[in-house]
């Protein structure tokens, strides 16, 4: 497959992934900018976005979705069914809430929400975080046939193999960092379920709990024997 025939990936930090999809429109998801320590500052500004993803409610991911919705004016704002319920209360426009295992069409590709072994709060600043749906995942499938899996926070699940048979993504974004998610053995064993040929790592390096490290998720696909290629990318970076 041709690079044109895919989208570029630009990598903002932490979970936040940038996709310019082959016909130019721009999806983003998990959009943690602003407060995102590892997101460079030429990149809190952008030309455009025509769809945002939300894999759960907790800071780090739902980010700055209501004030990036409010000024760059998406499509769509896909998320649980309860998220957009309350990014709705919030003044955000063209949400588009669903639920696990559905699928709907988001600027072309097909977006598939998948479960997560994760919790999902939002933490308003009152004593308590508040109900904010599930945790979740969502493979994106161009008309073309390419496909990726951006995990969010997850723990490592032997379902993932379903996601292999049933869309077949060729890349996956995975947590890395350990604490709050998967570590890299875990990671590994999630590539190999996945059958991906490509994991970039994410959620890692950004607070001193996230221990984990590319180059250990390198050293635990090798001594499974799992032939996929880790695609590092650091901030900024663009793949
Ligand atoms: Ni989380
Ligand atoms: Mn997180």
């Amino acid at each position: 497959m041709k690079a044109s025939e895919r989208p570029t990936f630009t990598y903002y930090g932490h979970s936040t992934v940038r996709c310019d999809l082959p016909d130019g429109q721009v999806m983003l998801i998990d959009p943690w900018v602003q407060g995102n320590p590892r997101c460079p500052q030429n990149l809190h500004e952008f030309d455009r976005i025509d769809a945002i993803l939300i894999t759960h409610a907790h800071g780090d991911h739902l980010g700055d979705a209501v004030q990036l919705a409010k000024k760059y004016k998406p499509k769509q704002v896909v998320a649980t069914y309860e998220l957009c319920c309350w990014l709705e209360s919030q003044g955000v426009e063209n949400c588009s809430g669903m639920n696990l295992g559905g699928t709907q069409e988001v600027l072309g590709t097909r977006v598939t929400q998948v479960i997560a072994h994760h919790t999902s709060s939002l933490e308003l600043g009152g004593d308590k975080p508040i109900y904010g749906g599930v945790a979740t995942g969502f493979v994106v499938c161009l008309k073309n046939g390419y496909g990726f899996y951006h995990a969010g926070d997850t723990a490592l699940f032997s379902d993932m193999q379903l996601i292999a048979e049933l869309y077949r993504p060729r890349l996956a974004f995975l947590p890395i960092g350990d604490f709050f998610t998967m570590d890299p053995r875990q990671a590994a064993l999630a590539c190999k379920f996945l059958e991906v040929r490509e994991v970039v790592p994410i959620h890692w390096g950004t607070f001193p709990q996230l221990t984990g490290r590319p180059e250990h998720l390198h050293k635990e696909l090798a001594s499974l024997g799992v032939n996929c290629e880790v695609v590092t990318l650091e901030p900024g970076g663009v793949y």
